[in-house]
């Protein structure tokens, strides 16, 4: 009789259990709000990317109705045989000007943009610089690339440029940092990585998938919040986040956004959006425009939350964005403080190896927009408690 060939995953999943980093899915039951019913609790929501609250924006909803009713629920095919529809177009032209740049083109996940533009930009003769700490889906893209990747410690413009310039002058090199670090919540090295792409004549890509909706004027973005218009050659966001629907994308020049439309393989080979998705996102770009309330509410949630943590004497690390990490060292102490609060009504996410280094493990708060006041201080209240009962501070 035929053995179980999968009887090691069972193991490995034993393993997990033992080391305390098994997770169970949490089931969000109705809508991704501040305050939600996950697992059948009410909880004050610390784990989400919706930092404007527009996944249930009114005019999203509508606009994401509408298109349904007038286009269909799918698009039924990739975008490079029948998949194009006008509203995919509208969409990456409203998005070249949000990011101010010639062209951009629509992935179906942040994840597919980062990896599919790395991976088509570079091939195995090439050279990737890239941050030790950026997002999987830039690492995935590296090593589909079959390019050298030689990795800078976190946000040190300085190595990244030894690494370049010990490079031939003629190598073809990529130089890539997130935005906004996605665990962390600093921002990348961008003005001095610019330097150094503007002396050696280096690739320079940001994955502002953390920063758009949230950085710059309008929530353009960190080229935006440092005013590097035209010195970044590729940026990368994200429709999943702040833009509250589902998708990647990627600004630059008109000939980088063809080449992508020839090269990127997610994008030739996985069908697109449903115009529903298209046009939410083309909603949440006007709201961004229309009501920068948002943007301002989510940066006054943030100050607050921030320095009622610091206040307790948590260790936040140095972060510069809504998403405050909580560092406790040991990753089974990260899921025990996470479990704690999630039984005192607040949910944020405990977070072990393999995503962050096994002495930096975490909770991570992100606040949003839409959380009041008398939620975020019932969330400290709850951190201080349960902290101080955990021995954390
Ligand atoms: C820094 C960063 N880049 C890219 C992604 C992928 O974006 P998406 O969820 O749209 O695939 C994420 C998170 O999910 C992220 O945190």
């Amino acid at each position: 009789m035929r053995g179980n060939p999968l009887a090691f995953l069972d193991t490995e999943l034993h393993a997990l259990r033992e080391q305390g980093l098994y997770r169970r899915l949490r089931v969000l039951h109705g809508e991704q709000r501040a305050y939600a019913q996950i697992d059948g609790r009410s909880v004050v929501n610390l784990s989400s990317n919706n930092y404007l609250g527009l996944t249930t924006h009114p005019r999203l909803r509508q606009r994401a109705i509408e298109a349904i009713q007038q286009y269909g629920a799918g698009s039924g095919s990739v975008r490079t045989i029948a998949g194009t529809m006008e509203i995919h177009l509208e969409l990456e032209r409203r998005l070249a000007a949000f990011k101010r740049t010639e062209a951009a083109v629509v992935f179906q996940s942040g994840f597919t943009a980062n990896a599919g533009t790395v991976a088509a930009l570079l091939g195995r003769d090439d050279v990737i610089v890239s941050d030790e700490l950026n997002h999987a889906s830039i690492i995935d893209g590296a090593r589909l690339s079959r390019a050298a990747i030689k990795v800078f410690p976190h946000r040190d413009a300085a190595a990244a440029r030894a690494i370049v310039a010990a490079l031939p002058r003629t190598q073809r090199a990529l130089i890539i940092t997130d935005g906004v670090f996605s665990m962390d919540g600093d921002l990348g090295a961008l003005p001095a990585l610019c330097d150094v792409a503007d002396e050696f004549g280096a690739i320079l890509m940001v994955d502002d998938a953390h920063a758009s909706g949230v950085f710059g004027r309008e929530g353009r973005g960190t080229v935006d919040h440092f005013d590097l218009h035209g010195r970044v050659d590729v940026q990368v966001g994200t429709l999943s986040k702040a833009i509250g629907s589902l998708g990647g994308y990627v600004a630059g020049s008109k000939s980088l956004i063809e080449f992508l439309y020839h090269r990127a393989r997610p994008f030739l080979f996985s069908t697109s959006h449903p115009p529903s998705v298209a046009a939410a996102s083309i909603a949440a770009l006007e709201v961004l425009h229309d009501e920068p309330e948002w943007m301002a509410r989510l940066w006054e949630n943030t100050r607050f939350f921030k320095s009622g943590l610091a206040a307790h004497g948590f260790d936040t690390g140095h972060s510069e964005s809504p998403i405050t990490p909580v560092l406790v060292g040991d990753a089974a102490l990260a899921m025990r403080l996470s479990d704690r609060l999630f039984e005192s009504g607040v949910f944020a996410q405990g977070i072990g190896f393999p995503t962050v280094p096994p002495d930096r493990a975490r909770v991570r708060t992100i606040v949003t927009a839409t959380h009041t006041r008398d939620e975020l201080q019932f969330a400290l209240d709850a951190f201080a408690r349960v902290g101080r009962e955990l021995g954390v501070i």
